[in-house]
């Protein structure tokens, strides 16, 4: 059992280098399946989830290469296999990106349903769709998405989402690749890691027009070969240290970045009296004055992300004022609010709604990191908390974030890891 323990109170000061994204790496690496040749791939973050993602690629007959920290090299030429095994593909989400690589290479997937947090219901439904549009015949079987091109090849398909979804909208683009003819999504999602999958397999060949907007026009092609692509800096990754040094006060930069990724979350920190300079592939963050209340809704980009839902919770907690907080992609992103409380913040959750009153300060307490983002939101609420915050179940945040505890470290924060024997946790856990 491995917990953090923060020591609350001090600013942050100094650099703090962006990994590169992890939800367009754990998409661009099963996208390599597709792929007849190596692939090299650059800013590879080092999490948990990429390194699932990669066993199973492992597992399925992919060679792969570690050519430096960040540099892998994958090829998937010998793979052979559509079938994925049930125990690593269950802990991830991104392995349904498994279903779109497999079945655009061979016509043929078996995935096991994915897992990841526990943020509400999490459907499926928009890709199965996707990929029924397509010519594949999709059914969930004995815990697995067995999905197979009915006459042989599948084909483009005019796609029109009912709802705007990452996942389904890359899973479409993954398996149109390689389909015969044009497909065309409509109401498709258009984050940042929908333009590097798009860009990542345009740069082996593909033929993909308009990610980035609603409508995304791909026009399958025979075959993609190998090359090299860099992934993008991670945009949650950045706003979860905006948003920590603007908790604990202080001035930061934050290097490797695209500033106009982060254009929705630095307009809601300055609204709140942040004051953050660009300056090239770096942001200037500084918080010396009190924060102010604002409103926030989550919404899919370029609308404000729901990926730094706590970690922006996390810094209205201590903003003059009350703050209304709104939900407007997943059905249960606030159950990190009773740990908040513990920490005295004093925060309301109805439905998709929470209405935040800011305190004066926060106080150091135990507490459970209960899903990646909202573990972040607790680092955060620790640094900035008088006294000592102990957060365990850190595993959901290493699963997104590299080297958080080191990166802090580096901006002064006091924060070390503890890793308890198992017998001790047992005993304490009772
Ligand atoms: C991706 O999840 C991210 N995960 C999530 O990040 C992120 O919160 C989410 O996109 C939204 O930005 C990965 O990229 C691996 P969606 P995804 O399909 O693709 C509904 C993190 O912390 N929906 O865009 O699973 C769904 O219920 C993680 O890094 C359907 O109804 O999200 C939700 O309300 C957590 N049917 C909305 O759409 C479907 O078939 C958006 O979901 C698919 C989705």
């Amino acid at each position: 059992m491995t917990k953090y323990i923060i020591r609350g109170g001090q600013p942050l000061y100094g650099e703090v280098e962006i990994s590169g994204a992890k939800n367009a790496a754990v998409a661009i690496i099963p996208a390599t399946l597709l792929v007849d040749g190596v692939c090299r791939i650059e800013n590879v973050p080092q999490i948990s989830d990429v390194t699932l993602i990669l066993t199973i690629l492992k597992d399925l007959g992919a060679e792969i290469r570690t050519v430096n920290r960040t540099t892998l090299d994958i090829d998937c030429s010998k793979v052979r296999k559509q079938h994925v095994a049930y125990d690593l593909a269950r802990q991830i989400r991104a392995s349904y990106y498994l279903v779109g690589s497999l079945l655009g290479r061979f016509g043929e997937a078996e995935v096991p349903l994915p897992g990841g947090c526990d943020l509400g219901t999490r459907p499926i439904d928009q890709h199965q769709k996707g990929f029924a549009a397509m010519g594949a015949d999709v059914q969930v079987q004995n815990g697995y998405i067995m999905a197979k091109a009915k006459s042989g090849d599948l084909k483009g398909a005019h796609v029109y989402f009912d709802v705007v979804s990452v996942g389904a909208t890359m899973n479409v683009m993954l398996t149109a690749s390689l389909a015969k003819g044009m497909t065309v999504i409509e109401n498709a999602a258009k984050e940042p890691h929908i333009v590097d999958l798009a860009n990542f397999l345009n740069s082996m060949g593909a033929n993909i027009m308009g990610a980035g907007t609603d409508v995304i026009k791909i026009r399958g092609v025979e075959r993609l070969s190998g090359g090299s692509y860099s992934i993008i800096p991670d945009q949650i990754e950045a706003g979860t240290y905006m948003a920590a040094v603007s908790a604990a006060g202080g001035e930061i930069r934050v290097k490797n970045i695209i500033p106009k990724h982060l254009d929705c979350i630095t307009a809601k920190l300055e609204e709140m009296g942040v004051e953050i300079i660009e300056d090239g592939d770096s942001l200037i963050v500084r918080r010396f004055g009190s924060l102010m209340k604002a409103n926030v809704k989550t919404s899919p980009y370029p609308g404000f992300p729901t990926d730094m839902q706590p970690q922006i919770a996390a810094v209205l907690c201590l903003a003059k004022g009350t703050s209304i907080l709104t939900e407007g992609v997943w059905d249960n992103r606030y159950r990190y609010a009773d740990e908040f409380r513990r920490m005295g913040a004093n925060i309301l959750v109805d439905g998709k709604l929470a209405v935040i009153e800011g305190v004066e300060r926060l106080t150091g307490a135990p507490v459970s990191a209960c899903d990646l983002r909202a573990g972040a939101g607790m680092i955060i609420a620790g640094l900035a908390a008088d006294g000592i915050t102990e957060i365990d179940q850190v595993y959901h945040i290493e699963r997104g974030y590299e080297e958080i505890v080191s990166k802090l470290i580096q901006l002064g924060a006091n924060i070390h890891v503890e890793t308890m024997p198992e017998d001790d946790w047992h005993v304490s856990a009772g």
